[in-house]
């Protein structure tokens, strides 16, 4: 496990292939325990509109959407407690950013064919001086980067299986978003599809 970026893209570090094969399926296996325990589902957005992208979470809390808003709750729409973060999961981040502060949520975001997450923001957190760390696994995704408002240029890149990315610093509160995947790049998943985690401190 490098410690150093491969590339820094208006304050992102981008570790590419951060996890070997072994480290992604490893992964895969807890998250898909995960997913028994807490079902992906697609939040509907403030506008009345269900998001393409699947999610669940893992942690003390899950990020969610309904017309009341954006935020950060303790339980599945189904009613039970998130699942635990994975240990693997949270290697990572002991890794690249504490050991001393967990994260308070994995989200989990699924990407189908045609799914897709506008420009954003992260900031129904706390404390900013945190940063969101980002594992993709699976088919690849094109992660734009923007600026500190909405619009303006922006960059964009592939995101690939076993790719890390760190948003802290100057790029914590940068907006981004994934256009599109290319369904059929990787074979990890068993399917067509990209699986994207964040880790957050929320509190
Ligand atoms: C996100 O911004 O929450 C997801 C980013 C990604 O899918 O790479
Ligand atoms: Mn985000």
């Amino acid at each position: 496990m490098g410690a150093e970026p491969a590339l820094r893209l208006r304050g992102f570090e981008i570790y590419s292939g951060y996890l070997d094969a072994s480290a992604q399926e490893a992964m895969l296996a807890d998250l898909r325990a995960v997913q028994a325990d807490a079902p992906l589902f697609s939040p509907m957005t403030p506008y009345g509109k269900p998001m393409s992208v699947r999610m669940t979470s893992a942690g003390k809390y899950g990020w969610f959407s309904d017309r009341r808003g954006y935020r950060y709750v303790q339980s599945h729409p189904d009613g039970q407690p998130w699942p635990p973060i994975p240990p693997s999961v949270l290697a990572v981040w002991e890794a690249l950013v504490s050991r001393e502060r967990a994260p308070d949520c994995c989200l989990l975001n699924f990407y189908g064919e045609g799914a897709r997450m506008g420009m954003h923001q992260d900031k129904d957190e706390a404390d900013f001086s945190w940063p969101v760390l980002s594992i993709s696994l699976g088919d690849e995704g094109l992660f734009r980067i923007g600026n500190a408002t909405r619009g303006g240029k922006t960059e964009s890149l592939w995101l690939r299986s076993g790719d890390v990315v760190l948003m802290g610093g100057e790029a914590r509160l940068t907006y981004h978003g994934v256009d599109k995947i290319r369904p059929g790049t990787s074979t990890l998943l068993n399917k067509p599809g990209r699986l994207n985690l964040t880790l957050r401190v929320v509190d």
